[in-house]
């Protein structure tokens, strides 16, 4: 997929077509989504792309960016571990695993494994309470986690090439 021609064609569809997105902030997201699938992560240059692109501000789409948990800030590694730090998976350890996750994958939270490979992240609540402590995986859910689950998990997506 040429996602610099869909996002040509998408500005097209959008100046012509106004009334069909009333509500912009709808089509900010899978524009946001194919930046990010084409460049990593939405650095400040992607998010005014994309305000400029549907219309909304720079603040609004940093809030959406900031809401949606798939949607990253910064560089992350080619592999993605998110855990929750919310409620359900507190009171559960997910502190505990936050703090072995940094041990298990080398690297501090938020940061990329030297090869590239790997970023574990904190995240709030993702609507996997009843698997908590709960975590995403490259965007799938997974849980409850535990210390020697994920220490497997880190260790062997943080190897990968
Ligand atoms: S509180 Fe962790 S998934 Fe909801």
């Amino acid at each position: 997929m040429n996602t610099k021609h869909n996002r040509q064609d998408l500005h097209s569809f959008l100046s012509q077509h106004p009334s069909i997105h009333p509500e912009r902030r709808a089509a900010a997201v899978p524009i946001m989504q194919a930046l990010q699938k084409e460049r990593g992560y939405l650095n400040d240059a992607a998010i005014e792309e994309v305000a400029h692109l549907t219309g909304l501000s720079t603040t609004e789409v940093e809030e959406l960016a900031t809401f949606y948990t798939l949607i990253y800030r910064y560089p992350v590694g080619r592999h993605v571990v998110q855990i929750c730090d919310s409620v359900c998976c507190s009171i559960r350890g997910a502190d505990e695993l936050l703090v072995a996750a940094e041990k298990y994958s080398g690297v501090p939270l938020g940061a990329v494994t030297p090869n590239g490979a790997l970023s574990v992240l904190p995240s709030i609540c993702l609507g996997l309470c009843d698997r908590a402590p709960a975590a995403l995986v490259d965007g799938e859910g997974l849980g409850p986690l535990n210390k020697v689950g994920l220490e497997a998990l880190l260790r062997s997506l943080g190897e990968e090439d």
